[in-house]
């Protein structure tokens, strides 16, 4: 992967304190951008390369978005690694993505942790390899101080698996007595999600041009903002980012008001 991109090297870009402050007005102020990165293979079929080998370039995409998030200043970024339904995917494909994950962790993570990245891994954790896991807790773990950008990647992430799993654990404990139905409210449910305590995002972001959810923070994305473009997840640039943090600040959410 490319040098890393340091805070203080990346170009004058919209502030995002000055972006929000711009736009105060209309929408609120932009603390949690989601990512849906599509386009990694269809990117290696257009390069004549392996097609898996798209996603080894779609890392050097996050590393930048990454690193510049972190540089203007948002606070959460939660991207779309694999999803629950990537596992219908070839036995290769899945043994490919999963060891790019770990390699990544490995290799990054103490750039990561330099540049005050907080990390952590939403998803069903319980059919993750168990080395791979371990990774991710310690990973977690050793972060949780960071200060800086919330880094969200989704591992086994499904929505309605999530909203499921939630379910069953609100009910586990009705049924213990430790709940009643009144106490089941829209935040009660919140904090079931592997999302927890994360602030909705205000804006989704899916590259590769489907116009579609796909299972994918179905909950927490209820009133975001979806921007989606054709670009392929590899060529997706800061620049193509921050074009998407404008047309934000451009739009008006009434969440279902006048
Ligand atoms: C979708 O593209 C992308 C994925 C299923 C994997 C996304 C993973 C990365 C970008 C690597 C991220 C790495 C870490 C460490 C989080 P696709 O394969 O569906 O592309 P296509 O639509 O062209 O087939």
């Amino acid at each position: 992967m490319g040098p890393p991109l340091k805070a203080s090297e990346s170009k004058p870009v919209p502030e995002i304190n000055q972006a929000s402050q711009a736009i105060s007005a209309s929408p609120p102020p932009l603390k949690h951008v989601a990512i849906i990165m599509d386009g990694n293979r269809r990117w290696a079929d257009q390069h004549r390369l392996p097609r898996l080998s798209g996603h080894k370039e779609g890392v050097k995409a996050l590393k930048k978005i990454v690193s510049h998030a972190g540089a203007i200043g948002l606070e959460y970024l939660t991207v779309y690694a694999f999803s629950s339904e990537n596992w219908q995917r070839s036995r290769e494909e899945v043994r490919y993505l999963f060891e790019l994950f770990a390699n990544v962790l490995r290799d990054e993570f103490d750039e990561l942790a330099e540049n005050r990245v907080r990390l952590r891994f939403i998803g069903d954790m319980s059919t993750i390899p168990a080395r791979l896991k371990k990774s991710f807790d310690r990973s977690m773990e050793d972060s949780k101080d960071n200060t800086g950008l919330n880094l969200q990647v989704a591992i086994n992430y499904g929505s309605r698996l999530e909203i499921t799993l939630a379910a069953k654990r609100i009910a586990a404990e009705a049924a213990a007595g430790k709940l009643s139905p009144a106490d089941v409210t829209e935040d009660l449910l919140n904090t079931y999600l592997f999302t927890g305590e994360i602030p909705d995002p205000e804006m989704m972001i899916r590259t590769g041009g489907e116009m579609r959810l796909s299972n994918y923070l179905l909950w927490q994305a209820a009133y975001s903002e979806l921007y989606i473009t054709p670009t392929l997840w590899p060529d997706f640039t800061p620049e193509n980012f921050d074009e998407a943090l404008e047309e934000y600040a451009q739009r008006n959410r009434r969440y279902g008001g006048d």
